[in-house]
């Protein structure tokens, strides 16, 4: 400011209409913030103005520093009114973008369950496991040699037949979709160290149409003892001990003669469930027998020094009859508020 300027009601004038040119030109706080020392503050002109207050004569001071109070109180005022009003816009603006819309659809999650027949599996490993059995496992898609001609089933045997088994192309392939979990019996013996103790939890396939009590892709557990001097006893005091913990301390076990290609002698596997719905009754529960001697052979073993028994059940009908499940479609559904009814298990 040059020397000759003196504090007028016209050269403060000038200097506030500058300075509230300056502010009227900010387009938010942060300008707003830009603006301030030259609009009100150090450099502005009214400071300017006011630091020649001190070479007034003391005669003129007064009108002067009245001139200059008013006019910072305007400056000052006019700068606030324009923070606020930017600190509203912005406030605005934030509470419009971090808005909570109460009406939306909420999140909720749903907690899942385990399906039961993977609990009862797990639960019927768990038997297994306590004995110091191992689990096996064989592939879904098996040779047709594991899961009938190692098995001791004739090439003409009524199960190879189109109506039960699903063949997979090219037939020349000779790979069916496993028709039982018997099959692992074979591989388990030619995979592991004698003796062998396995059970074989897994998914088999039969050309079945889906109703209340079938299903062409079910479960079922195979289980498979070898060693040296195994009788059926052996047999019947697993199959007991087993019985008891899936149906209670007062279930017992009932072997009927049967047939199977792969036992001799086979028996039908009858449980006492005397937890059943509508009273205690036996309910056929699986197959088993000592291991045929040509299924040990199949796997390179002497029969003559090692001796076998096996068993397989349906888990599917394991769970019907545990737990009154009566339409086979409930466990193919896949319908979380049945699975609920056992229990949110992890
Ligand atoms: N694999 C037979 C089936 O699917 C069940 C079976 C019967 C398994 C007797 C066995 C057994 O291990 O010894 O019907």
């Amino acid at each position: 400011m040059s020397e000759n300027v003196e504090i007028t009601k016209a050269s403060v004038d000038a200097v506030v209409s500058d300075a509230l040119t300056l502010i009227q030109g900010a387009t938010d706080l942060a300008s707003l913030k830009a603006i301030r020392s030259s609009a009100v503050g150090e450099n502005s002109g009214i400071t300017k103005l006011s630091s020649l207050m001190g070479k007034l004569p003391g005669d003129q001071k007064a009108d002067a520093g009245k001139l200059i109070t008013a006019a910072r109180a305007e400056l000052n005022e006019a700068f606030s009114k324009a923070e606020a009003v930017f600190y509203q816009a912005e406030q605005n603006q934030k509470l419009l973008e971090e808005s909570v819309d109460v009406t939306a659809a909420p999140m909720t999650q749903v907690l899942g369950a385990r399906h039961p027949l993977s609990l009862l599996q797990d639960e019927i490993s768990d038997v297994f496991i306590g004995m110091g059995w191992e689990i096996a496992e064989g592939p879904e898609v098996e040779s047709e040699w594991f899961n009938f001609d190692a098995l001791n089933f004739d090439a003409d045997h009524p199960a190879r037949a189109m109506q039960d088994t699903f063949f997979v192309e090219p037939v020349e392939a000779h790979l069916v979709l496993r028709t039982h979990t018997s099959p692992v019996q074979v591989r388990s013996l030619l995979e592991r160290e004698l003796p062998v103790y396995v059970l074989c939890p897994g998914r088999v396939f039969r050309t079945d149409e889906l109703d209340a009590t079938h299903t062409p892709v079910f479960h079922q557990v195979e289980g498979l003892a070898v060693d040296k001097g195994l009788t059926m006893a052996d047999l019947k005091g697993t199959l007991e001990h087993f019985a008891r913990i899936m149906f209670g301390p007062d279930a017992k076990i009932r072997l009927r003669p049967s047939f199977f290609p792969f036992t001799e002698p086979s028996a039908e596997l009858d449980v006492w469930h005397p937890g059943a719905k509508g009273g205690a009754r036996w309910v056929e529960w699986g197959g088993c027998g000592m291991v045929n001697p040509n299924v040990l052979l199949a796997a390179g073993i002497d029969p003559e020094v090692y001796s076998g028994f096996a068993f397989g059940m349906g888990i599917e009908r394991t769970l019907m009859f545990r737990n009154d499940v009566k339409d086979m479609h409930d466990m193919v559904e896949a319908d979380v508020r049945f699975s609920k009814q056992f229990g949110v298990v992890l």
